[in-house]
């Protein structure tokens, strides 16, 4: 079995191995390892070498990706608790070995009380933190209904479900070892906790000291809530206890969410977008998530550029790019939002009609504000916490997965044992308010009962000359998009290989605010300068942009690609 895992998080923008040969060195102290993970059988990458593992074991047990994909999701729940769960949501995109493209859309909804201006006073402005930390916060959960969707309906038969939750209950019973980076993020989430009784029985130590790397965390409420899943499966959830558990909670917190809803919760089949680029073929996620709408939208627009020609992050590539996104997030504020609730134009968006009408107006040498392309003004925002993870087998079924419980440990509000989300504050409180990723939006993602809150998730799979090659994903927030596209250029079109594509240094720009945010060794001093004097404006990316949890699949191998900016471990067999 081959493993490699990273445990800092964000050592990694210096990890570009090609200009970095210290880090080479690392690498080699770390692990004896080459990376890529190099495997012949099965990959996983996902943020928790746990999880990673859970699933590898799933496929040798005679299961397929889409059985480890949810091993893997469960897992994720226990030992990665900042963004793995059971009360949140995420997508599925897949490419099955006979060719199927398929997408699975588990985002949370919003509750039937849930009204459009649930987050105003009122005067009818933005009460502040109410979308992000109290139990209003919370969209109606779709994890456990997705997860155990993949195993029911794509998985190999070979794996019960008893099988199928056994790591994930085994690691919240007994307990894990916490690396050093949930030790940071449980410690800096205390005040979070603190404001919930259940949180703080588990997430803060009982002497209230801080936690550090090597402590045990068990979560015996959660094994418990995971046993019952595996016992009666999704009614567990969404009829029977938890259901219970969660409405009567969410009534004494001053939440929604109620047994209908819970109830009434679907997950549910998308046609997957596809695109193509060169020799690719993109197969990804669709409304309710922007993701793949501006992936392919962007796409389009760089054909219709002279950006194949340009070299890495180039003052053209840059500049290029930069213009493609931000008309592709302009597009996102007005354009994007749930395809039950609004008419989403996804054929025009994606189409190169379009791409070309857009991409025409592209100077090479002259940036186009984007004030210029639409109004509003953002202020600067953090991001939080989302995770990746990429899954292929024997087979060649390919599976990514994106899930979240939107910020860092969501809304901090446990019910037995399991976190709730606080998915609520990607829908748009208020036109032209942005939310935690600085995003704005308008009607199209306005809030509904029943309807899916916009997301940025952008699981994909790439084909190249007809096969599977490429599966991708990230968190990040609304940085998710362009941490997608600038992995996959860097393959397509800089032929980097897996792990560079993933460790490069990476630069974004979302429309508003009207600047580029780059990492650290992104863009030379030199190439700032000169885009400068175009009047592209810069600021250092707060904290890393995105986490790629990436695999690359050859002729006869299968390359996991771990990235370092934040924890990830890769598993091959
Ligand atoms: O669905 C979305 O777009 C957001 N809730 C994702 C949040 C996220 O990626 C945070 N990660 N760093």
């Amino acid at each position: 079995m081959g493993i490699f895992q990273h445990t800092s998080f964000y050592s990694g923008l210096a990890v570009f191995r090609a200009w970095c040969p210290v880090l080479l060195l690392i690498y080699g102290l770390a692990s004896a390892e080459e990376l890529p993970v190099a495997a012949d059988h099965g990959m996983v990458v996902s943020a928790s070498e746990h999880a990673s593992a859970a699933g590898i074991e799933i496929m040798q047990a005679g299961g397929n990706a889409f059985d480890a994909a949810a091993t893997v999701g469960f897992v994720l729940a226990v030992t990665f608790p900042e963004a793995g769960n059971l009360g949140g949501g995420g997508f599925m995109v897949a490419r099955t070995a006979d060719g199927q493209n398929l997408s699975l859309d588990f985002r949370e909804t919003a509750p039937a009380a849930a009204h459009r201006d649930m987050f105003l006073d009122e005067r009818g402005n933005v009460i502040d933190g109410l979308s992000l930390r109290s139990a209003l916060s919370s969209g109606v959960p779709g994890t456990v209904d997705g997860l155990l969707k993949m195993w029911n309906d794509h998985g190999s038969g070979n794996i019960s479900r008893e099988a199928l939750l056994a790591p994930a209950i085994r690691l919240a019973d007994d307990g894990f070892s916490i690396s050093a980076s949930l030790a940071d993020a449980l410690n800096s989430s205390a005040v979070k906790f603190k404001a919930d009784p259940e949180a703080s029985r588990i997430f803060i130590r009982k002497d209230g000291r801080p936690w550090t790397a090597g402590h045990t965390l068990e979560q015996y409420s959660l094994a418990h809530v995971l046993r019952f899943i595996s016992y009666s499966g999704r009614d567990a959830f969404y009829t029977q206890g938890c259901a219970l558990q969660i409405a009567q909670k969410q009534a004494r917190t001053g939440g929604l969410i109620t047994i209908e809803d819970l109830a009434n919760y679907a997950s549910v089949y998308r046609e997957a977008i596809v695109g193509t680029f060169r020799n690719y073929e993109i197969v990804t996620m669709g409304p309710p998530s922007s993701g793949g709408v501006l992936l392919i939208q962007m796409l389009n627009m760089l054909e219709e550029l002279p950006f194949r020609q340009t070299h890495w992050n180039s003052p053209l590539s840059v500049h290029l790019l930069t213009e493609v996104q931000r008309r592709a997030y302009a597009d996102r504020a007005v354009h994007l939002g749930d395809p039950d609730f609004w008419d989403v134009p996804v054929q025009r968006l994606t189409s190169h009609r379009y791409a070309r009408e857009r991409a025409g107006r592209i100077k090479p040498h002259r940036i186009t504000l984007s004030a210029d392309l639409s109004a509003g003004e953002i202020a600067p925002q953090e991001s939080e916490e989302t995770t990746h993870f990429s899954v292929v087998d024997k087979d060649r079924n390919a599976v990514a997965v994106t899930v979240t419980l939107n910020g860092r440990f969501g809304s901090g509000k446990v019910i037995h044992g399991f976190l709730m989300n606080n998915e609520m504050d990607d829908f748009s409180s208020k036109p032209g308010v942005p939310n935690l990723y600085g995003v704005t939006g308008g009607e199209a993602n306005a809030i509904e009962p029943g309807k899916r809150m916009l997301s940025s998730m952008t699981p994909t799979i790439a084909l190249k000359d007809g096969k599977t090659a490429l599966v991708l994903g990230s968190p990040g927030g609304a940085t998710i998009i362009t941490t997608v596209l600038q992995v996959f250029l860097n393959v397509a079109v800089h032929e980097m290989d897996i792990q560079d594509a993933v460790a490069a240094p990476r630069h974004h720009s979302q429309w508003l605010p009207d600047r580029i945010e780059y990492e650290d060794g992104a863009i030379s001093e030199k190439t700032r300068r000169e885009l400068s004097r175009m009047g592209h404006t810069f600021a250092e990316a707060p904290r890393s942009l995105g986490a790629a949890n990436c695999i690359l699949i050859d002729e006869d191998k299968i390359y996991g690609a771990p990235d370092a900016r934040r924890q990830s471990a890769a598993v091959g067999y």
